[in-house]
């Protein structure tokens, strides 16, 4: 069941403390598209950086590009998605609300939000339409349909039509993967749900090449390695499950898919999907471009065009994942405290700097704590509030350590180091900070 005001209060918070913006606010916003601020964004860049190092940097089979968003529009035709990337749309003539004609069920009815669209006395839906989710521009300074360009709607495509140049320059041989992390745009009928559903968007897509026969093997890998994956940056694994797709939800690409699915407060849904496309975009291109993009085998001189096995996840979904699963309300000693348990590997502060008050030479001191941290770990240093107000500020942040410069600093230079999920406190030598911090935050 939705927990609307469970996401009110996270989306409350995300703003609060400088994860994410609605963008163009002061104008009023623009329909689901959103700004990463201070925090959000090294959140963001730490879970790329992490899907990068465990794609590309970890095994010697998958290699990095990061292709245009945009492309040849004959990509778009070959690919299926100027005939086939369709949503069918109705409008509600009452209340001009426009909603998804396969999604109605999920949805509220605006002037009746306890009945879905259509149900209630007053609404009047008209017939579906289809609706191409991709956004069109145009090249060049005359805007007719020679010149029509798209903003890419996933990454993918970028892969399949450089495999060639990947695989040549880098000497690989199939099996071998391609990564890539980058924007996408889909021009959404029925946004939402935060940065769930929005209309620009980053992937963090990996298409593997195998020969054909080897394909479902390769998958069941694929699948298997993505879960762990997200089980090993920490998410509940009581909340993260597999859907796989019937027939008739199938992309018009793939043979099997699977989607992991994690529980948000509006439900269980979709963020990151694993496809096995067979060899449908790469006949395509080669039908479509004229070029072959077949591959002969060294060993059996046999001649295939590869299938590929395509890993795609969302990187504002996954810090919507981290960013719920990591928030949690607490009562402390009658208090209550709002804290972002996240894995300290992600967390967008490590360490917390915090002089008791600013006189009697604390802050000299905290300065110079902070001065030796900062080399290593990302810090923030705050001296405005109550002790238990900054304390609080990091929990909301995520801030897995807080260093805290008192009394007894001025006498032992030692200083009290807070953990955020256990609030235990240990007493370490500023000498020694950066290691006891490296040993906790590194391993
Ligand atoms: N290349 C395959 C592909 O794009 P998809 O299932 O349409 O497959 C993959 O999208 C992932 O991209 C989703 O699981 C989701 O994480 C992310 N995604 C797709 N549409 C999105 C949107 N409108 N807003 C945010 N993320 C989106």
């Amino acid at each position: 069941m939705a927990d609307n005001s469970q996401m009110d209060r996270l989306v409350s918070l995300a703003k609060r403390r400088g994860f994410v913006f609605q963008s163009s606010e002061i104008y009023g916003g623009v329909g689901s598209v959103w700004d990463y601020g201070p925090l959000g964004v090294e959140l963001k860049k730490n879970l790329k950086e992490r899907w990068w190092r465990s794609m590309v940097h970890e095994r010697d089979d998958i290699e990095g590009l990061d292709a245009a968003i945009l492309m040849h529009p004959r990509v778009w035709e070959a690919s299926g998605h100027v005939a086939g990337f369709t949503d069918p749309m109705v409008d509600c003539r009452t209340c001009k609300a426009r909603f998804r004609a396969d999604q109605l069920d999920q949805m509220q009815c605006p002037q009746k939000p306890s009945k879905t669209p259509g149900e209630a006395d007053q609404c009047d839906l008209t017939e579906p339409r289809m609706f191409n989710l991709m956004f069109k521009t145009f090249m060049g300074p005359v805007e007719d349909d020679a010149a029509v360009v798209y903003l890419r709607p996933e990454t993918a495509q970028g892969i399949y039509v450089n495999y060639l140049n990947v695989m040549q320059s880098s000497r690989q041989k199939i099996p071998f993967g391609i990564a890539q992390i980058g924007k996408a745009f889909r021009n959404e009928i029925t946004p939402g749900n935060f940065i769930f559903r929005t209309r620009e968007f980053e992937q963090m897509e990996m298409q593997y090449f195998v020969a054909p026969g080897d394909d479902d093997r390769w998958f069941e890998q694929w699948r298997e390695l993505r879960m762990q994956w997200h089980v090993d940056l920490g998410i509940a694994s009581d909340k993260l499950r597999f859907h796989q797709h019937a027939d008739d939800e199938l992309a018009h690409y793939a043979k099997v898919a699977f989607d992991i699915e994690y529980e948000f407060a509006f439900g269980w849904q979709e963020f990151e999907g694993i496809h096995n496309r067979t060899d449908f975009d790469l006949s395509r291109h080669q039908e479509y471009s004229g070029k072959r993009l077949d591959y002969m085998d060294p060993v059996s001189k046999e001649r295939f065009t590869p299938y590929i096995i395509e890993t795609s996840l969302g990187a504002d979904r996954l810090a919507l994942v981290v960013l719920s699963d990591a928030y949690r309300e607490e009562q402390i000693k009658g208090e209550q405290r709002v804290v972002l348990g996240l894995n300290p590997a992600i967390a967008p502060i490590k360490v917390g700097i915090f002089p008791l008050v600013r006189k009697d030479g604390m802050p000299e001191f905290a300065h110079r704590i902070h001065d030796d941290v900062r080399g290593r770990f990302p810090t923030f240093y705050d001296d405005g509030g109550s002790i238990g107000r900054r304390y609080r500020r990091q929990d909301e942040a995520g801030t897995p350590y807080g260093v805290t410069v008192d009394g007894q600093t001025l006498e032992d230079e030692t200083v009290t180091v807070r953990h955020r999920d256990t609030l235990a406190q240990d007493r370490v030598h500023a000498d020694q900070l950066v290691s006891f911090l490296a040993e906790k935050l590194v391993g």
